[in-house]
């Protein structure tokens, strides 16, 4: 292993331990720690057992065909998945539960049950049909934290459309992109969206990218409603765009759900890797489906009365699996929110628990940490009592930020369930059981039933300190990389025969449990969000002043990781703090604000082997203020050290 990793060999020692609460186990959706047995015992029969829990319009005949690194799973069975999160669940009384409950950033409000979700899906389903989308055809979502983002992934389920969302915050050419990657034929977005106050004009950004988005035919644009679209003027082509509301007028409220084979395409989903293209990772229908309805009942332990609140955007996997999908299958109440948690104040998202009673709560360890800094006496104003049920997903949770979250918001009663999983598992994959499994703070503990971890060296041997890998296939596994086969092979399958490098760096204590140390790959998590640092070197070179860049993470306290960016000019530019903050506009502008680094060095020079490599170990190293290391293959040694002093020079 190199010594980038060698932080997995800092043994964590973590003794406070947190059975689950005794009325807490008693009730659980799973209280028999026999689960565990079983899965083993079986893992396919116990697959089976969660997937029998939804609707086929015909039945598999056989689980599993695993020719590594392809996998597929309920061959011949037939589902539709907007018919298992809405139309089962008509015929009872979960008919008038709310389904949605969704609060605008200012304060606005909506809500569907099931029935009026089920009509609104069903309408815009016909919507689609009527631009000429069929099964198969791809479209792309732009679409901020509203009612229809997940009315129109849920429409495109019912018609067989493959849907690709991207994440509102990802600038006009990200978004072209994506597009022209999937080949969509259809663009759905909005005017705009609140943030923090401001407005993200979404429609506008769209434009930019649409110029260069041959296959896009056709754009749905969504009212935002309220005072920002009186603000907002959205411009409409005519013959290509078209509002929401007006398309919604005239088509009928019944659509039947495609019968889709179990393998189907339900979604591509565009995520960071090594290179500087985005991967466009691919999912399923009826393995997806399983593993994130089991997944969503077990480890949230939902309840009918339970109001189940997930954070995340709908951009980004969490939003799919876990406010749409997940949840919407198990017939829950889920409440989604549009803006930011400091809008209009830090307690923004405590008064929310407390004004609709959530008792389940899912979020990530950066808003966690930004919360403990912003103190206690934020949510301490209002009354979290109702919440049963916490969770943490995106990134490795401190055990300091853990306690914090345990005590202020959990008020020492409410389970932790720490999730680890990725765009490319599609539901979670290592987790306790809030009903079974003891936790300790920061370790997301043991895989769940039916998935099968450990840990391996470079050599495929296992070991207690090094990479994770998941050593057989699981149902929401990502079938491949979207028109790229060889990536798929080469990024995941590639290090070891046939078991799936997730990328993670982690480590296994005395119980067994799975400390997950973060990424071993030039993959940075920043607050929670994946970003390739070719992708942020890309940017930068892109620039008219730059000549070279190097990216790397530096840890932060907040963000888990932030980037730091070494820069070297070309010719005749002199590096000054204006240019500075346009480079680092830049970046925002190619990729979105979330990949601005932080801090920008200007260097005349890059530390490279003689080779001509870059030695980011050793930029890491001067990002984190750490003693340079073995710097002897370096072409020029005064190189590092003339950056050191420049980078502790901007640091202070
Ligand atoms: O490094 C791991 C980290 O987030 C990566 C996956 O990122 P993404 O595909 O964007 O999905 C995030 C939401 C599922 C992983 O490779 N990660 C995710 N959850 C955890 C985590 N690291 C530690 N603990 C977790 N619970």
């Amino acid at each position: 292993m190199s010594g980038e990793t060698g932080a997995l060999s800092a043994l964590l020692t973590e003794d406070r331990r947190f059975p689950p609460p005794e009325d807490f186990a008693a009730n659980a959706v799973v209280s028999d720690p026999g689960i565990y047995e079983r899965a083993r015992s079986d893992r396919e029969a116990y697959w089976e057992e969660w997937a029998r829990e939804l609707d086929w319009f015909e039945p598999w005949h056989t689980v599993l065909e695993w020719k590594p690194p392809f996998a597929k799973w309920f061959l011949g069975g037939k589902i539709n998945v907007s018919h298992n999160c809405l139309d089962r669940h008509l015929n009872g009384p979960r008919r008038d539960k709310i389904a949605l409950l969704w609060e605008g950033e200012p304060g606005d409000t909506r809500s569907y049950t099931y029935a009026e979700l089920h009509l609104e899906v069903a309408k815009f389903a016909n919507a689609l049909k009527a631009l000429g989308v069929g099964k198969g055809d791809r479209v792309t979502i732009y679409l901020p934290m509203i009612p229809e983002a997940a009315v129109a992934m849920l429409a495109c389920a019912r018609i067989g459309a493959i849907h690709s969302v991207v994440f509102g915050g990802f600038s006009p050419e990200s978004l072209a992109d994506r597009n022209n990657d999937a080949r969509s034929k259809v663009l759905v977005t909005a005017d705009g969206s609140w943030r923090r106050g401001g407005i993200l004009a979404l429609k506008a950004n769209a434009d930019v990218a649409l110029e260069r988005s041959p296959t896009v035919e056709h754009v749905v644009v969504v009212r935002r409603g309220g005072e920002l679209s009186e603000k907002v003027d959205a411009s409409m082509k005519p013959g290509r765009d078209h509002w929401y509301h007006d398309l919604m007028q005239d088509v009928s409220d019944e659509c039947a759900p495609e019968h889709m084979d179990a393998e189907d395409i339900l979604y591509i989903l565009y995520t960071s890797g090594t290179t500087g293209k985005p991967k466009g990772v691919v999912h399923t229908t009826g393995g997806y489906l399983t593993q994130v309805y089991a997944t969503t009942k077990a480890v949230f332990d939902l309840k009918d009365d339970d109001v189940y609140w997930c954070t995340a955007d709908v951009g980004w996997v969490t939003g799919h699996s876990y406010i749409v999908y997940g949840p919407l299958a198990n017939g829950a109440q889920v409440l989604m929110y549009e803006g930011a948690p400091d809008a209009p104040d830090r307690g923004r998202f405590w008064e929310i628990c407390e004004k609709y009673g959530v008792t389940v709560f899912y979020t990530a360890p950066t808003a966690i940490r930004a919360f403990m800094r912003w103190g206690d006496s934020w949510p301490g104003r209002y009354d979290l009592s109702k919440l049963r049920l916490l969770g943490t997903v995106g990134e490795p949770i401190n055990p300091e930020a853990w306690m914090w979250y345990h005590r202020t918001i959990g008020g020492e009663r409410c389970p932790i369930v720490d999730t680890w999983w990725q765009t490319e598992t599609g539901a979670i994959m290592i987790t306790p059981l809030p009903g079974v499994v003891e936790t300790k703070p920061g370790t997301a503990t043991r895989p769940f039933p039916g998935v099968e971890a450990t840990i391996l060296d470079d050599a495929g041997e296992e070991t207690d300190a090094g990479y994770l890998a998941i050593t057989s296939p699981w149902p929401s596994m990502l079938r491949t990389v979207w028109g790229d086969d060889d990536r798929f092979r080469a990024t995941y399958w590639s290090r070891w025969n046939g078991t799936y490098f997730p990328g993670d760096g982690a480590k296994r204590d005395q119980d067994g449990y799975f400390w997950i140390l973060g990424r071993v790959d030039d993959v940075l998590n920043v607050a929670g969000h994946r970003i390739g640092t070719m992708e942020v070197e890309s940017a930068l070179v892109d620039h008219r002043a730059v000549a070279e860049s190097a990216v790397v993470g530096k840890t932060h306290d907040i963000k888990g990781q932030a980037i730091a960016a070494f820069v070297t000019l070309k010719e005749g530019y002199e590096a000054t703090d204006a240019l500075m903050h346009e480079i680092r506009d830049h970046v925002g502008e190619k990729i979105g604000a979330i990949a601005k680094p932080e801090v920008v060095i200007f260097t005349a020079d890059l530390p490279k082997t003689r080779s001509g490599k870059i030695m980011r170990r050793l930029l890491r190293d001067i990002a984190e203020g750490r003693a340079v290391g073995d710097t002897t293959t370096l072409a020029d040694p005064a190189v590092v050290a003339s950056l050191k002093a420049k980078y502790e020079h901007e640091e202070s």
